[in-house]
């Protein structure tokens, strides 16, 4: 603690501790606010209100900078592997040779799910949404695993964990083949993580699929980008679930549940079906006067975030991994075109500049997720795969908090005051 704040309210005067992180903002420490003075603090959104500590991701919105326990996303995107950031995450260093290959032997050894589940999938319609699946499979997932829900257990709490991250690309791969209509394909050991995802979901019984490695790699690359965001809505959701007690699998349902929504991690099945929509470069003026139409509820998807206030460092990596994918499967895009003005126009124009909107994660990645095959609906779906590693690390770190405790906010309340019951004859 290195200071304090001076707070008075009416006859009241408060110096409140306030406590310094590794770096970043200071926190104003308002846990005994309320009882001394019986006010609450105000701030729908959370805008500037810490949560919790954390040690896992910081985010400098300014700088646009993102560090994973403290390594900058551009080197590990550049040099590291999703499965490598996925050990950095949850255990808190980048590993050994060993260490790794303990860790990718036993996430590869989770990957199957239980057969029984594969009855699941038939209760859902071909074209129920990825996400919805996504969402009911997960939770479901407590029915399936009694032996990893005790969250007291750190072995337990060990084992659900891998279960989480091994499984999510199962469960996509078999959402999409359900979809399709075609018969969900079983995890090859033999592969990698990312490569068995993509030979889970394009593989077909009738003949050999030879992972692309350029493709793996973008595809690795990805999942790089979407591990983890520091207390974003969806990890969050997870944390809030988590402290009531839940079992981990209702936690990351929860967590899915909330990604699905357009203004977080739908954004970017929203961005590329609005690039689909403008369509021609020419057409992007209309889009950017609507964008800045007060009366108007469309957004530029893609664009803008709470924290970045300047470019996210992810949509720069995504940029340049469009660029490889499209380059190499030949691919030309037009969307890409429309994409790439757009950004050009929107980050010349005073209303972006002044309210500080630049493309975020969301912006390119269905480019490129498009180009290798995905169809828009899955776009979520590959997002919650991936960020499944950033809430399970921040699910067990708050459940090995010892400040932790049940999360219940307050309110500003503005109905009606204490009236007594009238009979509906006398309405
Ligand atoms: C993700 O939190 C995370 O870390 C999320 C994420 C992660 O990895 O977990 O990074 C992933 O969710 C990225 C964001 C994806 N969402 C979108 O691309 C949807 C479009 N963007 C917006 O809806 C919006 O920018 C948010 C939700 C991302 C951020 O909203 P804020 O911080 O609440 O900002 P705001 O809505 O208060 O907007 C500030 C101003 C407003 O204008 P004024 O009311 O001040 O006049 O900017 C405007 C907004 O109207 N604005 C936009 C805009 N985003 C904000 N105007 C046009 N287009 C946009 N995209």
């Amino acid at each position: 603690m290195s200071e304090l704040a001076k707070l008075t309210l009416g006859t009241k005067a408060l110096d409140l501790p306030v406590h310094d992180g590794s770096i970043g903002p200071q926190v104003i420490d308002i846990r005994k606010l309320y009882s001394q003075t019986g006010a609450f603090t105000f701030d729908p959104g959370f805008t500037s209100t810490a949560s919790c500590e954390s040690a896992i991701t910081y985010i400098d919105g300014d700088a646009g900078v993102l560090l994973h326990r403290g390594y900058p996303i551009d080197q590990l995107a550049d040099h590291s592997s999703f499965m490598e950031v996925a050990y950095l995450l949850t255990e808190g260093e980048l590993p050994t040779k060993e260490e790794l290959d303990r860790f990718t032997y036993t996430i590869t050894r989770h990957t199957m799910v239980h057969e029984q589940l594969m009855q699941f999938f038939r209760g859902f319609r071909r074209d129920a949404h990825p996400m919805s699946i996504m969402c009911g499979v997960v939770g479901a997932l407590s029915a399936f695993y009694h032996d990893s829900t005790d969250i007291d257990d750190p072995k337990q709490r060990m084992i659900a964990s891998h279960r989480l991250i091994a499984k999510m690309p199962t469960i996509a791969a078999m959402a999409y083949k359900y979809s399709i209509g075609q018969p969900f394909i079983y995890p090859d050991n033999a592969l990698s993580y990312t490569g068995n995802f993509l030979n889970m979901t394009f593989a077909v019984p009738a003949e050999p699929y030879v992972v692309d490695p350029v493709i793996e790699r973008a595809m690795d690359k990805i999942f790089i980008l979407h591990a983890d965001h520091e207390q974003n809505a969806s990890t969050s959701t997870v944390r809030l679930a988590g402290s009531s007690g839940a079992n981990p699998f209702a936690c990351i349902a929860a967590g899915i549940a909330c990604l699905w929504g357009p203004a977080h991690g739908g954004a970017n099945e929203a961005a590329l079906n609005m690039l689909r929509e403008i369509g021609r470069p020419e057409r992007i003026p209309d889009y950017i006067a609507r964008a800045k139409d007060k009366d108007d509820p469309f957004r530029l998807m893609g664009f803008g975030h709470r924290v970045y206030k300047n470019y996210d460092p992810r949509a720069k990596v995504m940029q340049q991994t469009a660029n490889e994918v499209l380059a190499k499967l030949g691919v030309t895009d037009p969307i890409f075109d429309v994409a790439r003005e757009l950004e050009h126009i929107a980050l010349n124009d005073p209303y972006f500049i002044d309210k500080k909107l630049y493309p975020n994660v969301d912006f390119y990645s269905g480019i490129i997720l498009s180009a290798i095959g995905f169809p828009t609906s899955m776009f979520t779906a590959l997002f919650a795969l991936a960020r499944t590693v950033g809430w399970v690390a921040q699910w067990n770190e708050m459940i090995g908090d010892p400040e932790q405790k049940i999360g219940r906010p307050r309110q500003l309340y503005t109905g009606a005051a204490m009236r007594d019951y009238v009979p509906i004859a006398n309405r």
